[in-house]
């Protein structure tokens, strides 16, 4: 026995030294939000305490992509008993809501209504979601790690390039909410650059949460301001709507590809459905040995049904039925994956056809572990840049337009004479239709937080990353992977123009495909991944916006 001592001593003391060594990672679209994260996991908070500060400082330093105003998915995993779960604090429909609302007398769509103003306005989860991770799942109290986030409020922050463009592409609309104006603008202008952004009536706000929790923000004075201020302007909320706002724990979908296993976002998100809709399809082709131009097509074909079925079965769990199961079943995939031809596009028009949905394009994602592996993976949204642009005076809250994300129009005929959509009509208290991917990747190595903003493309560019992790790609090469996509309708191959070669080009528009290069890159991701064997973790911020990415020993 005594000569084991040593040996157990060391082991002893090497596994002391990997707990020692043991380390965070987080990864968010704005340095401030990183930081605040780092603040509160230093001061003893956990991932879901580090979430809550880095939501609440995201929702003040890039009010362009989310905020309290708006709702998201936070995935998580609870390291002591491997407990998963999706926090869905997605924004639900006002009770007043109805599913022709934004259609005038002829039933066609008006321009605008469900994008800008009070009436493109969903009821708020964030607030809700805030409060229901501090108390189930962190340790600090809300008020706590709420404090970067009031910090940064009061304080202000510098407007950098890509505050000036969102401000820019909705500067209209800002201009129409006075008190919007007065907070993003700089005398009704898209501010220069270094010009500081302080919110001290969302500081307020932020500090009413941190007293009074959710009721701070749903219910009393604070609720009867957002309620007036947003119905004065032509909007339709009610004390009710707010009172009854819930967030919901739901079940992640789950997959497997090659050993791999995903966990994603559940509905009210196509999310976590679309990606291993595609996934399931591609799992019988080997496309490590592909040539680009082939694995491309096959790719795009994949992506193609997964999403005309988002389009036609998706929408809201407590509202639809959706054939969950079935769609995410392996059976399923080899009847898609049947009718790909292996060297023709298959024109969507060909497919059983559904209303065409764009969603909106700006929304914002974390990743955060920490050192006892409770994870995070949260994508959060207003919608569109600025969301619906509207602030009830006040209130410093930025409402989002998560109204759009309905389909405005269901059940109208499509140019080719088919109806769809019905699933994510509008209707009063409806959540709407996401494309929003949080998702845990695993492979038997490796362990990924992944997700990224980008509309409709989150779910293909998360795809692209999970091939990438599966075949053993790093944070950095994985989130700046070029960037191809396919939807259904339009029924084109969008592309990053460093995406695809010429040759591969000109062998896809062979195939009959049509392609059209981006002249801007898409997407914003945020990467963290930890290393089984040793425990290490690695973190990547897209470098095709301003995030960072940051490891805590
Ligand atoms: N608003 C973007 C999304 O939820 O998909």
């Amino acid at each position: 026995m005594r000569k084991f001592t040593p040996l157990l001593l060391l082991l002893f003391c090497l596994s002391l030294s990997l707990n020692v060594l043991a380390a965070a990672g987080i990864a968010t679209a704005h340095p401030l939000a990183t930081k605040a994260g780092e603040e509160i996991l230093r001061a003893g908070g956990n991932a879901f305490d580090a979430a809550i500060a880095v939501t609440a400082a995201l929702a003040v330093v890039e009010p362009y992509s989310s905020g309290i105003g708006g709702g998201g998915f936070w995935l998580l995993h609870r390291a002591r008993d491997g407990f998963e779960t999706m926090l869905d604090g997605r924004e639900r429909a006002p009770l007043k809501a109805h599913r022709d609302m934004y259609l005038d007398e002829q039933g066609n769509v008006i321009d605008g209504l469900s994008v800008d103003g009070p009436l493109s306005a969903g009821i708020p989860g964030v607030p809700a979601a805030l409060e229901h991770l501090a108390n189930n799942y962190g340790v600090l109290s809300l008020k706590q790690n709420l404090q970067p986030a009031i910090r940064y409020a009061r304080q202000g922050f510098k407007v950098d390039e890509h505050y000036r463009r969102m401000a820019n592409f909705r500067l209209k609309a800002l201009q129409a909410s006075p008190a919007a104006a007065a907070i993003f603008l700089d005398k009704n202008k898209v501010p220069d650059t270094g010009y500081v952004i302080r919110q001290l009536d969302l500081a307020s706000a932020l500090q009413l949460m941190a007293e009074k929790g959710a009721d701070g923000f749903y219910k009393g004075m604070f609720a009867e301001k957002l309620i007036t201020g947003t119905n004065q302007a032509g909007g339709i909320w009610s004390a009710k709507d707010l009172q009854q706002y819930k967030v919901v724990e739901r079940e992640p979908i789950r997959g497997q590809y090659h050993g791999m296993k995903i966990t994603s976002a559940a509905p009210p998100s196509s999310g976590g459905i679309a990606l291993i809709e595609i996934l399931n399809q591609l799992s019988a082709f080997p496309l490590e040995k592909m040539h680009d131009s082939q694995l491309t097509h096959l790719v795009v074909e994949a992506m193609r049904r997964a999403y005309r079925d988002r389009a036609e079965y998706l929408g809201d769990p407590d509202y639809v039925k959706m054939p969950l199961e079935r769609l995410i079943s392996a059976e399923y995939a080899a009847g898609l994956r049947a009718g790909i031809h292996p060297q023709k596009a298959t024109p969507s028009e060909l497919l059983p056809g559904v209303e065409k949905n764009y969603p909106g394009t700006d929304t914002t994602h974390f990743s955060i572990i920490d050192q006892q592996g409770n994870r995070v993976a949260a994508t959060l949204s207003i919608n569109y840049p600025f969301g619906s642009c509207f602030v009830p005076p006040g209130t410093g809250v930025l409402l989002n337009d998560e109204m759009d994300d309905f389909s405005s129009r269901p059940g109208t005929p499509n140019v080719y004479g088919l109806v769809g959509a019905e699933a994510n009509a509008i209707a009063p208290g409806k959540r709407m239709l996401s494309s929003m991917t949080p998702t845990f990747l695993e492979t038997k190595d490796r362990i990924a937080i992944i997700g990224t903003p980008g509309g409709s493309r989150i779910i293909t560019m998360v795809l692209l990353g999970a091939l990438v992790f599966q075949q053993g790609d790093d944070a950095e090469r994985i989130v700046n992977l070029p960037r191809f996509h396919h939807q259904y309708l339009p029924d084109i191959i969008f592309y990053e123009t460093n995406a695809l070669a010429e040759q591969t080009i000109n062998q896809l528009q062979q195939m009959g495909h049509q392609l059209k290069a981006s002249e801007q890159s898409w997407g914003n991701m945020q990467l963290v991944i930890k290393n089984k064997a040793d425990g290490s973790i690695t973190a990547a911020a897209d470098s095709r916006g301003l995030g960072a990415a940051d490891i805590i020993h």
